[in-house]
């Protein structure tokens, strides 16, 4: 596939399966996520690699920061969507020139690249946030502050079916030109 096909047919892939990328491979996609636009070079992001065993924490964690009315079956299971989930958090700096908002899409950026090195290396993939991520306790026992935020749990696998490549979406709508 060409490069620029690669791109026009991103998609994510919801079901996912062992395996997980290997050591090798998590480098690759841990290198992506470093290779993004980066105003000022502050690198305003963490990565959390979670597998094996920590997802029965990351489990955990959810359930134990969760409201005692929400479905707590339902959250025990989220992180077992696959066998590899990167948690991209911001890690915000204080620069002159560097907005938070600017940080924050750098690390929206890390989220989306590590997504597309997974599929480039032949896993699934998908970014998802939902309520945890904004939950002062998930914050906390991932060891990030307050002021930072939880932009993705990005999980990653191998796709348990081929999907089919869901039709492209019309720009013109999205568009204007100044000429
Ligand atoms: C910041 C962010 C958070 C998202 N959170 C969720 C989520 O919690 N659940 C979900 O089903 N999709 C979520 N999505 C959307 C999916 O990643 C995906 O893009 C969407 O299902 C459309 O599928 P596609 O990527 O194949 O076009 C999120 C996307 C972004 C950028």
């Amino acid at each position: 596939m060409t490069n620029i096909d690669f791109l026009l047919q991103r998609q994510s892939t919801p079901l996912l399966t062992e395996p997980a990328p290997n050591q090798q491979c998590l480098e690759k996609i841990l290198a992506a996520g470093m290779r993004v636009p980066d105003h000022g070079g502050i690198q305003p992001w963490h990565f959390t690699v979670v597998s094996g065993n920590g997802l029965q924490r990351l489990s955990e964690l959810f359930v134990n920061s969760s409201n005692a009315t929400a479905n707590l079956e339902k959250i025990a299971k989220m992180p077992f969507r696959a066998p590899m989930m990167i948690i991209v958090t911001t890690q915000f700096t204080h620069h002159e020139k560097v907005p938070k908002q600017e940080q924050l899409i750098a690390a929206g950026c890390c989220a989306h690249a590590m997504q597309m090195a997974a599929v480039a290396l032949g896993y699934g993939a998908m970014w998802r946030t939902g309520e945890l991520a904004y939950n002062s306790q998930v914050k906390q026992g991932l060891g990030i502050s307050e002021d930072d935020e939880i932009v993705g749990f990005l999980y990653i696998g191998t796709q348990c079916k081929e999907l089919p490549l869901k039709p492209s979406k019309n720009f013109n709508a999205k568009v204007s030109y100044w000429q």
